[in-house]
């Protein structure tokens, strides 16, 4: 397939709601931490494809506020991973250029150290900028960001007058970030599972039933050539 893009058509920034990896494995037989290593090198080939792809800005949803509900073995196995994830693909990132920051709440100490090692060394890298989402709730990031500019407001810093849709953004996890042009979620679920609520009041979604181990550079590429049939308007009358 044809990869090449046109640039004014091409969303700057994707955002992914990877879903799926459970059934995918127990559709197999297999416990569901293997889906989601198994959908942990799907995040690896999608990673490299970007680039080529045009896109700058990845971010993706890897572990949620709500995701705590899960069993204890699929929390640990999936904090293993994550921290196996950053081991593993470090050097890789900073040879591609991938320039790494995630946003939630830190929690576990090891892994945020890992997260805090990967983010500064990949901090100069100007090729795709890779944000990932862990332990992240956009209601708990409203809430969070509510919190800091009430907090500003009380010291003086910040006239309440002034609070306006260019302010709150400044304080939320993804104050570095774009918005996202395209949010998709595999898997077949349509719903957006508190992920970037602020940030996507205009995205365009795609819903597909794929899951997301499944999810292969072909079927992104499809993805993105739906995208470039949307019109986008804005609000505005075409
Ligand atoms: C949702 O599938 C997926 C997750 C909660 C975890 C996503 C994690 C990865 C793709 C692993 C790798 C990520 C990184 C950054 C290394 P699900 O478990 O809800 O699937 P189901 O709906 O079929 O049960």
């Amino acid at each position: 397939m044809d990869k090449q893009v046109n640039g004014s058509l091409n969303p700057k920034h994707v955002a992914i709601i990877m879903d799926g990896n459970g059934r995918w494995a127990e559709a197999r037989l297999r416990r569901r931490i293997i889906g989601h290593y198994v959908g942990a090198n799907r995040v690896r080939e999608i990673v490299k494809c970007c680039p080529d792809l045009g896109i700058k800005y990845l971010t993706i949803f890897a572990f949620s506020t709500e995701n705590w509900k899960r069993t204890q073995s699929e929390v640990a196995g999936l904090m293993r991973l994550f921290k196996r994830y950053i081991n593993n693909e470090t050097k890789s990132l900073i040879k591609n250029d991938v320039k790494v920051r995630f946003i939630g709440i830190k929690l576990d100490y090891k892994l945020v150290e890992l997260m805090d090692e990967l983010e500064l060394a990949t901090s100069t890298n100007n090729g795709l900028n890779l944000t990932i989402a862990i332990n992240y709730g956009g209601r708990d990031e409203v809430s969070r960001a509510s919190k800091r500019l009430a907090i500003d407001v009380a010291s003086g810093k910040l006239d309440a007058n002034s609070i306006n849709e260019e302010t709150l953004p400044k304080y939320l996890d993804t104050y570095f970030l774009p918005d996202p042009d395209l949010v998709i979620r595999t898997s077949g679920e349509a719903r957006i599972s508190n992920f970037l609520l602020w940030q996507s009041a205009y995205a365009e979604y795609e819903f597909v039933d794929t899951l997301w181990p499944d999810f292969t550079d072909e079927a992104f590429i499809g993805v993105l050539n739906n995208f470039r049939t949307r019109n986008r308007r804005f609000g505005a009358v075409a």
